[in-house]
Formats: C-alpha cells, sequence, structure tokens
C-alpha cells in the first residue's frame, strides 16, 4: 500500500447470475479480506414500474434512508403512500436476493456461515446534507460500527450500487489500513464497562448486550470522526463510482467516507470471523492482539 490507503481492486466477470471463474473467485475473496474495496462494472436495473423511486420523493419526515429487514415484507422510513412502498419494497427486496446470491458465487468460503442483513435504498444527496453531530457525519472518514446493534466481532461486508438517474458518481474517500487506524486511536478509547454494556441493553439503547469488540469499534468510530487534525491531515484516496457500478467492502475494516451522490442502494451481509479465510486480518483479531484479550 504505497500511498498508506486502502486499494481498490477491480473485479470483471462476476454478475448477477451465471458462473464465476474460480480464480476471479479466489481473488476477489484475498482483496477483499486484504481490505481492499472491490469495484464491479456490474448495474442493478430497475423495472419500469420503479423508477418512479429515483425520481419522486420518498423519504418520510428527515429520514435518510429506505430500508428492509432480511425477513420483512414492509419498507422502513418511507412516505405514507401505499403503491410507492411497495415498489420500494419489491426492488430492495430484487436487491436483497441478487447480492446475496452474488456473495455465494464470488465468495465460495463463506457460503453456509453468511446471514443476510438490512437492504437499504439511498435516494438523498450527500453533499450538503447538515449535520447535527461530527459523529453522525459520514463525509469524514470511519468505519462503520452501529450504535444500536452489537455485531459481537462478526464482519460488516456491504454491497453497494450507484443507481443515480442522471448519471452521477458517488464519490468516496478510502483511507489507511485498519491495522494502522487501530493501533492510533484504540490507545484512546475508554475502558469497557460489562455494567454499562447492560445498562444499554435494558434502556433498549442497544438491541443486545454490547461486547467488549463492539465498545472498541464504536468508540474508535467517533473519537476518529471528531479528531478534526485527523480528518484534515490522514491519508486517503478519491474514488468515484460510476453510475451502474457496484462496490463491495468489509466497512468495519475499510476507511471510508461519502462526499456526494444520491440513489444507491445498499445491503449488509454478516459473516463470523471464524468464516474467513485469514481471520487473523479481522477488526475483532487486529484489535485483540493490540490489546492482548479476548474481545468477544
Ligand atoms: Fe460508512
Amino acid at each position: 500500500m504505497d500511498d498508506g490507503t486502502s486499494q481498490v481492486e477491480s473485479i470483471v466477470g462476476a454478475g448477477w447470475s451465471g458462473g464465476i471463474d474460480a480464480a476471479l473467485a479466489d481473488r476477489a475473496t484475498a482483496a477483499l479480506e486484504a481490505g481492499s474495496v472491490l469495484r464491479l462494472p456490474l448495474p442493478f436495473v430497475l423495472e419500469p414500474g420503479e423508477t418512479r423511486i429515483v425520481r419522486d420523493h420518498v423519504l418520510a419526515g428527515h429520514r435518510k434512508n429506505v430500508s428492509l429487514g432480511p425477513r420483512a415484507q414492509n419498507v422502513k422510513g418511507a412516505v405514507e403512500d401505499a403503491g410507492l412502498r411497495r415498489v420500494l419494497a419489491s426492488a430492495c427486496g430484487r436487491y436483497q436476493r441478487q447480492t446475496a446470491e452474488l456473495a455465494q458465487r464470488l465468495f465460495p468460503a463463506y457460503l453456509a456461515a453468511l446471514e443476510i442483513g438490512r437492504t437499504s435504498f439511498r435516494p438523498a444527496e450527500v453533499a450538503g446534507r447538515v449535520q447535527q453531530s461530527p459523529r453522525k457525519d459520514d463525509t469524514r472518514l470511519h468505519i462503520d460500527a452501529f450504535p444500536a446493534t452489537p455485531v459481537h466481532g462478526r464482519r460488516v461486508l456491504r454491497f453497494f450500487t450507484n443507481v443515480n438517474p442522471d448519471g452521477v458518481a458517488r464519490h468516496w474517500q478510502v483511507g489507511e489500513p485498519f491495522e494502522q487506524l487501530a493501533a492510533t486511536f484504540l490507545p484512546r478509547v475508554p475502558r469497557y464497562s460489562m455494567a454499562v454494556a447492560l445498562a444499554l441493553a435494558a434502556l433498549r439503547v442497544t438491541k443486545s448486550v454490547r461486547s467488549e469488540y463492539d465498545h472498541c469499534m464504536r468508540h474508535i468510530h467517533d473519537i476518529m470522526k471528531c479528531d478534526t487534525a485527523y480528518q484534515r491531515a490522514a491519508a486517503r484516496q478519491d474514488v468515484h463510482f460510476a453510475a451502474g457500478e457496484t462496490w463491495i467492502v468489509f466497512s468495519d475494516q475499510v476507511v471510508h467516507a461519502v462526499l456526494s451522490g444520491r440513489c444507491m442502494f445498499e445491503q449488509t451481509i454478516y459473516l463470523p470471523v471464524t468464516a474467513q479465510r485469514f481471520p487473523v486480518r479481522s477488526p475483532l483479531r487486529v484489535l485483540e492482539r493490540l490489546t492482548g484479550r479476548a474481545l468477544a
């Protein structure tokens, strides 16, 4: 990593269906686990009845996205319009199925271990969005660590597809490798308290009891976003994902910022660290090496 940032790996020859060459799958899995962003020329095509979702006003209130749970029939975050909600659920459901199938074929080693999470459609423009808090500002470099949904060490594998109707790219920046980031910020993470973790779960601030791993990841996320000097000076690479491109990352590992773009689908998939080819590269194992103890 010459410039101190994560790499972008072009993956050509993997579609939503059909066979994938074993050598390509091998290269994709190795690059993904090494902390690269996989970039695929792979559009998600809306059906004729669905195109209104990229043109019409679809978001309720101040919501940033519409989402569909893995077993849900109905979307969350959309305006009260039954017809529109049906169309959103249909498009999100199809994106969920297609990305799940692609994950199984592109990463065959993970096949039995993949756990499908939420799907989201993100129609709103990122640039110029008013942020109440730097912690919520995804235009700052960060890793994904969910405040309310502990993962207990599982990997966060995310698929994204730009469906911008005007052909405008989504502008990302990718930053330094996770090992470097962790070495900088882990010493600044406050001590973990099981009592606090139990209280957060009892108060339903978190959906389950936050593990020490989740505690470390969430604090690294917050501290790096609030560190103005880091945000100004950290090494980064600009990446523009064209409309019609799909990209795949372990977003708990790849330092990233989203600067602009509108209309994107996203699928979250969870993966146990033990299903990885090189678990030693996971954030869980990196943080455990640095702390010298089990964290999840
Ligand atoms: Fe993110």
